[in-house]
């Protein structure tokens, strides 16, 4: 396996400062779901908070095509290949069970289905578990794309409330009593997109206990495991319960979110089900990516990549908090994340942060509210998601002034 040498680990200023010249000069290219719930302010914003990119990306496979002529082989493999089956490339495959062994997951290729991103794999889910008018719980808040990806199949959303350990388990346990039959609970056990917060082990066991119970299946969606900066990497809850937990992962967070590769390992019968619904949709995922990302993480490139990564938002993080401490006004609170890309802002109730975002945007500074991240967008008026990952610390320091002033502006007015 080749190693990166000290040289090419470090960061260049140029392959960071791709994301900032395009957030200066063009402003902010936003993507769905933001830009419908806010699309017509798009052309205004310049700050990038609101952003689910995370930052280095784009310059790491530029890195790794230059230094490692990664890119060339693929294209000629690919050429002449003729594809890859439905369940996908099997070392890449290889290369994913060697890296959870440390876990006791299953290591058989039979396990894994490779998706166009974990956004895939939510709907596929959604495809084959969900009927009109079944249940099923997620948190509150939860992931928006989950909510996007269901809608379409008319589900009934149980929400449990998170706190700052993620999932409360004594008001699941409540839920699970007062609607038999759920279908699944959806959960985001590290680094929760949008509250950033991580479910600690003894929550995992019981969360499988009340499952189990219940005769009820888990979801584990885990794009930002990887992007831990501090504390211990922690059991994935499809560890815990192989039998009836289906787990979901991404290279979008560690590669590029471009590339469009995400993975689903679950129980032989689930992932054989969910090939069939693939297949349905677009036989299989692109082969050329799969292949080029065999490339890359056989090279040994992803994990020194998540190394330097997770300094880099550590660092963002840290100026992100601290700048909060300094700027925003009293009764506002937040959560800490020890990694991934988000933190989870509250205002006191009666802070609309929709009004508030008006506020911000003549400042030049935007956000998402919390509404989008609740079915039915029916609460979190007072709450935020942050980004942290995305803008250098410089931009972060100035874009909390700006949102401390504008949050201060609202809550003089009411
Ligand atoms: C919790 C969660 N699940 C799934 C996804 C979708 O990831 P992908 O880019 O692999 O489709 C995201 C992306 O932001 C996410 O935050």
């Amino acid at each position: 396996m080749l190693l990166l040498t000290a040289d090419e680990d470090a960061f260049e200023e140029h392959d960071l400062d791709i994301d900032s010249r395009r957030h200066f000069d063009d402003g902010l290219i936003l993507l769905s779901p933001f830009n419908q719930i806010f699309g017509h302010h798009i052309g205004r914003l310049r700050d990038a908070f609101a952003k689910a990119f995370p930052a280095a990306h784009m310059g790491f496979l530029a890195r790794c095509a230059r230094w490692r002529r990664v890119g060339g082989y693929v294209l000629v493999h690919a050429g002449i290949s003729p594809g890859v089956p439905t369940e996908g490339h099997a070392p890449l495959k290889d290369y994913l069970i060697e890296s959870m062994a440390r876990y006791e997951l299953p290591a058989k290729r039979e396990n894994i289905l490779f998706t166009n991103g974990s956004q895939q794999a939510l709907d596929l889910l959604g495809r084959i578990f969900i009927e009109e008018g079944d249940k099923i719980i997620t948190g509150r808040p939860t992931y928006l794309g989950a909510i996007q990806a269901w809608d379409a199949y008319e589900p009934v959303y149980v929400t449990v409330p998170l706190d700052d350990d993620g999932m409360r388990m004594d008001e699941l346990e409540k839920a699970l009593a007062a609607n038999p039959g759920v279908k699944f609970i959806y959960v985001l056990p590290n680094f929760h997109n949008p509250a950033g917060t991580t479910i600690p082990l003894e929550r995992r066991y019981r969360l499988v206990e009340l499952a189990a119970r219940h005769g009820c299946l888990i979801i584990e969606d885990d794009p930002y495991g990887q992007l831990r900066f501090e504390g211990e990497d922690i059991c994935p809850i499809f560890a815990m319960h192989k039998e009836n937990t289906i787990y979901l992962s991404t290279f979008s967070k560690t590669l590029s979110p471009g590339l469009r590769l995400g993975w689903i390992v679950g129980p032989e019968k689930i992932i054989a089900r969910l090939v069939q619904a693939k297949q349905g949709c677009d036989l299989h995922s692109s082969s050329l990516i799969q292949f080029l990302a065999y490339d890359i993480c056989s090279r040994g490139l992803v994990r020194a990549h998540v190394r330097q990564i997770r300094q880099v938002y550590r660092e963002r993080r840290d100026v992100m908090l601290r700048c909060m401490e300094e700027n925003f006004p009293k009764g506002v609170s937040w959560t800490r994340p020890q990694g991934g890309l988000f933190l989870w802002v509250r205002m006191p109730e009666g802070v609309d942060a929709e009004d508030v975002l008006k506020l911000a945007l003549e400042e030049k500074v935007a956000f998402v509210p919390g509404r989008a991240f609740y079915p039915g967008g029916n609460d979190g008026h007072c709450c935020m998601r942050l980004n942290f990952s995305y803008c250098k610390p410089e931009i972060i320091e100035e874009g909390i002034k700006r949102l401390g002033r504008a949050m201060a502006r609202q809550m003089a007015q009411l």
